[in-house]
C-alpha cells in the first residue's frame, strides 16, 4: 500500500498543479520508481491510498499495467492522515503488507527487509535510515537486537535527539494489526499507531540497510534526487525514458540544432526542441515538448513538460513547472522553484 494522499505543502509551488506522488522524476511520474522497486521484490498488487488531487495520480498511473503491477485506488472523502489513510484501505489487505510513504526514493533491498521481518517474528518492521541531522524527521530508538523502543516525532530540544536513525517511511506490517487504527477519523501512523504497538509489547523491529534513500518532499530534495539519479547514485530498477547516448538519455521525436550541446548526464524528453547554440546540462532534465531557445543555458535544472525557455536565458540549479515561459535573457538561479504556468519576463533575474 502506498500513501499517496498528502497535500505536499513543503513541495509547493510544484504541488499546486500536480500531486506529489506523480511529480516527474527524469520525466516519469515519481511513483513509477517505487512501483518498479516493489515489483523487483515480488510485489505486483498495490493499493494507492489517495485523497488530494487523486485525478492526477490516476491520469499518470492508470491501472498500472504499463508498469507490470495491478493498481487499485482507495480515495478518502476527507484527508484521514497517514493512519486513517491506511485504515481506510485495510479491508482490501491480508497477510503482511509493505506500506510506503509516496515520497521516498530508495533502492533498498525490500526482500532483505521481509526476510528480517520473518526471521525475527516481527509484527511491524520499520526501515530506519541514519541521517546527519535528524531534527526534521521522526526519530526511532532501538535496542541492541533491533527491537523498537521509542518514537520521537520531529524533536526540537537537543536532549531529545538520542539517535540519528529516523523513520524512513517504509514499513512491513501484519495486516490484522491495522484493525487497531480507528476508522473514519484522521490519525497518524507515526505518532499514534507505532507508539501504541510498542507500549503494548507487540514485537516490532527496525531494519537499517545500506541503501540510497531520499525524501523528495521539498523542492531542493526533489531536484537533488534527480541529480543523484543522473549520476547513477541510486541503483533503481527503472531508468529514464529514452535511448542512452553519450551518458545522457534522449527520448527523441523533437529536434536538436546541429550546434546545440547536450552535456552529460542529462535527460531530454520526447518532442523537445533544442535551438541553435543552446547548452543543456550537465545535470539537466528537459521535459517532454519543452523548447530551449537559441543561446540559452540550462544546467542542474529540472524543466517539466512544455516549458519554453527564451533566447539567451540562463537556468541554473532550479525547477520549472509545466508550461512556464522564461523570457529571453532572463536568469533563474539556484533553488528557485517556479509553479506551472509561471511567466518570467525578459531579462528578469530570479534568485532565492
Ligand atoms: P507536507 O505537507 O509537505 O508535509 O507533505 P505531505 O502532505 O505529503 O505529508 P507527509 O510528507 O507527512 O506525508 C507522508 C506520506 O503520507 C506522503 O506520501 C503523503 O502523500 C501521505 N499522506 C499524508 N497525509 C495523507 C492523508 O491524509 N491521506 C493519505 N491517503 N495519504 C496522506
Amino acid at each position: 500500500m502506498i500513501l499517496a494522499g498528502g497535500q505536499g505543502t513543503r513541495l509547493r509551488p510544484l504541488t499546486l498543479a500536480r500531486a506529489k506522488p506523480v511529480v516527474p522524476l527524469l520525466n516519469r511520474p515519481f511513483l513509477a520508481y517505487q512501483l518498479a522497486l516493489l515489483r523487483a521484490h515480488g510485489v505486483s498488487d498495490v493499493i494507492l491510498a489517495c485523497s488530494y488531487r487523486v485525478d492526477d495520480v490516476r491520469a499518470a498511473l492508470g491501472d498500472g499495467a504499463e508498469l507490470g503491477v495491478r493498481l487499485r485506488y482507495v480515495v478518502e472523502g476527507e484527508p484521514l492522515g497517514t493512519g486513517g489513510g491506511v485504515r481506510n484501505a485495510a479491508d482490501l489487505v491480508s497477510g503482511t503488507l509493505f506500506v510506503l510513504n509516496g515520497d521516498i526514493l530508495t533502492d533498498a533491498d525490500l526482500s532483505a527487509m521481509r526476510a528480517l521481518h520473518e526471521s525475527r517474528g516481527s509484527r511491524t518492521t520499520i526501515y530506519l535510515q541514519p541521517v546527519p541531522d535528524p531534527r526534521q524527521y521522526g526519530l526511532v530508538e532501538t535496542a541492541a537486537d533491533g527491537r523498537l523502543r521509542a518514537f520521537r516525532e520531529k524533536p526540537t530540544a537537543d536532549e531529545e535527539i538520542t539517535t540519528n536513525t529516523i523513520n524512513a517511511g517504509i514499513y512491513l506490517i501484519d495486516a490484522p494489526l491495522l484493525q487497531r487504527i480507528p476508522r473514519d477519523r484522521a490519525s497518524s501512523i507515526e505518532r499514534e499507531f507505532f507508539p501504541a504497538l510498542i507500549a503494548d509489547g507487540i514485537p516490532c523491529y527496525g531494519w537499517c540497510p545500506t541503501a540510497y534513500w531520499r525524501d523528495i518532499g521539498n523542492p531542493a530534495a526533489y531536484r537533488a534526487a534527480q541529480i543523484d539519479m543522473l549520476h547513477g547514485r541510486a541503483a533503481m530498477p527503472l531508468s529514464a525514458p529514452g535511448r542512452p547516448r553519450d551518458g545522457s538519455w534522449l527520448a527523441g521525436g523533437g529536434s536538436v540544432a546541429p550546434d546545440a550541446q547536450i552535456v552529460a548526464p542529462s535527460v531530454v524528453g520526447a518532442g523537445a526542441m533544442l535551438g541553435p547554440r543552446c547548452r543543456v546540462g550537465p545535470g539537466a532534465v528537459v521535459g517532454d515538448g519543452a523548447r530551449i531557445g537559441p543561446d540559452a543555458r540550462v544546467e542542474g535544472s529540472v524543466l517539466w513538460e512544455r516549458v519554453d525557455v527564451g533566447a539567451g536565458a540562463v537556468l541554473q540549479d532550479c525547477v520549472v513547472g509545466a508550461d512556464a515561459r522564461i523570457g529571453a535573457h532572463a536568469h533563474v538561479g539556484p533553488e528557485v522553484a517556479l509553479e506551472s504556468g509561471a511567466v518570467v519576463p525578459e531579462r528578469a533575474t530570479l534568485t532565492r
